[in-house]
């Protein structure tokens, strides 16, 4: 079961997709760019907040959410075994304690 199609997403979006990758691969800054700028700013504008920020991968976001909250050692967090890795090594690597509930 395909839970997500990103050929036709592609697709469908290609002409500027192309256009914008080939944007970055010419001037060559892939890092930081004004193109992450506009992004944030773009998804800021969509989500009707003031900031937003990216991040590399979903376990950065993780990381950083939970030590935004100041979670810990000495902390449980309740989490699904059903799920991503990510979500229980965030939990180990914070120092914090994963509990399992059912879904
Ligand atoms: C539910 C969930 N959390 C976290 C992640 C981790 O994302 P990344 O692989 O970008 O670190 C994934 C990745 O598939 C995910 O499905």
């Amino acid at each position: 079961m395909d839970f997500i199609d990103p050929k036709t997403q592609y697709q469908r979006y290609k002409p500027d997709i192309d256009r914008r990758i080939q944007a970055v691969l010419d001037y060559g800054q892939y890092i930081l760019g004004p193109e992450m700028v506009e992004l944030e700013a773009a998804l800021a504008r969509y989500v009707g907040i003031k900031h937003c920020l990216t991040v590399a991968s979903g376990t950065d976001s993780l990381e950083i959410a939970s030590r935004a909250l100041g979670i810990g050692p000495g902390d449980e967090v309740i989490t699904v075994p059903f799920t991503w890795i990510s979500s229980t090594e965030v939990i180990f690597l914070i120092g914090a304690r994963p509990v399992f509930v059912d879904i």
